[in-house]
């Protein structure tokens, strides 16, 4: 591949399914807020002022300080302009994003309702400065248990519409059964949303069949570690279950050694729908630019198999059809 097809290939239009809201914080907007409010949040931080943890549950803990600053509605409207912003420098122009309530009023659904009310002005104006439209997903956090998991869906359900689309899991995977949580899944179901859950990133095979049968998901966070059992893979593919792939998040977190030994291309070679995001970008040291490059360096994929990814991605989205057919014709090649 030349130089020309590789910056062809880097600057097309792009969708992301797996981006969590306060993981698209950058560092500085963080350490900002923190000193506006005056709380010292030196010890998530390196020298070089890049997030420092040492794993992934460290990540998660260092993550909700991260998150421990944004207090208010205007915060998270502000973290909206901040997160789309870099997004769109990248190339998204569709993007679907997590939100937890347990962050944004602590599962009250009123207080919710303003949280949201914020987040999606600030994306309306995104949307028109910079041509990125977004889209809202409601996780839940597993390891905050399956009680509170409920609040989370309770404020989804209320709170369901054409911005509002999907419902779906984060947090430790190493916590409890994704089955604990099918109650939320139902009711979130019953509210006409799409759903989602984590699965299969740091738990194997079975916990990716767990997440498609006991909560009826049309996508899975990550699922990559499906290839350890060709039936999964098979099941997702004869399903069309669609994997938000997070390569770079992957590597970095030592879910996989190096990006040649991911299975992302043994994953789409064998028929499932994979798709292609950056999870937490500044955390993971990554971009949507970023990781289409390493794609393309790694597999020597073209212009034609990344557009097909995004095609794949707009199928799989949780927006109405609209908003999916307005998409897609960005994505042709002019
Ligand atoms: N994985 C799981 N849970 C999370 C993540 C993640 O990357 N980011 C925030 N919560
Ligand atoms: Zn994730």
């Amino acid at each position: 591949m030349n130089e020309d097809q590789l910056h062809q290939i880097i600057n097309l239009p792009k969708t992301e399914l797996h981006l969590h809201f306060e993981g698209g914080a950058p560092p500085a907007f963080i350490r900002g807020l923190a000193k506006e409010k005056n709380i010292d949040l030196s010890r998530i931080f390196n020298e070089d002022g890049s997030y420092a943890y040492r794993d992934f549950v460290h990540f998660l803990s260092v993550y909700e300080a991260a998150t421990s600053v944004l207090k208010t509605p205007e915060d998270f409207a502000r973290l909206c302009t901040a997160v789309l912003e870099q997004s769109a420098e990248n190339g998204v122009v569709y993007s679907e994003t997590f939100l937890s309530p347990d962050f944004c009023g602590g599962g009250d659904v009123a207080a919710w309702r303003e949280y949201l009310h914020a987040i999606r002005e600030a994306a309306e104006a995104a949307e028109k400065s910079h041509g990125i439209t977004l889209r809202g997903v409601v996780t839940c956090i597993r390891h905050f248990g399956p009680e509170q998991a409920k609040t989370a869906a309770l404020c989804a359900a209320e709170t369901a519409d054409d911005w509002l689309v999907g419902f779906g899991m984060a947090g430790d995977e190493n916590k409890g059964k994704q089955r604990d949580y099918a109650y939320s899944f139902d009711m979130a179901r019953e509210a006409g949303l799409h759903l989602t859950s984590h699965a299969g990133e740091w738990r194997g095979p079975q916990e990716v069949r767990e997440a498609v049968e006991d909560l009826g998901v049309s996508r899975i966070g990550h699922g990559v570690r499906a290839i350890g059992d060709l039936a999964v893979v098979d099941m997702l593919a004869e399903q069309g279950v669609t994997l938000e792939v997070c390569p770079g998040s992957n590597v970095f977190l030592g879910v996989f050694p190096s990006l040649d030994k991911h299975p992302i291309e043994q994953l789409r070679d064998r028929g499932v729908n994979v798709t292609v995001s950056t999870d937490d970008p500044p955390f993971f040291h990554t971009t949507m630019r970023r990781e289409y490059d390493a794609l393309a360096k790694t597999f020597g994929w073209d212009e034609e198999i990344f557009t097909e990814l995004n095609r794949t991605a707009m199928q799989a989205a949780f927006c109405d059809a609209d908003t999916r057919d307005a998409i897609l014709k960005k994505l042709e090649r002019p």
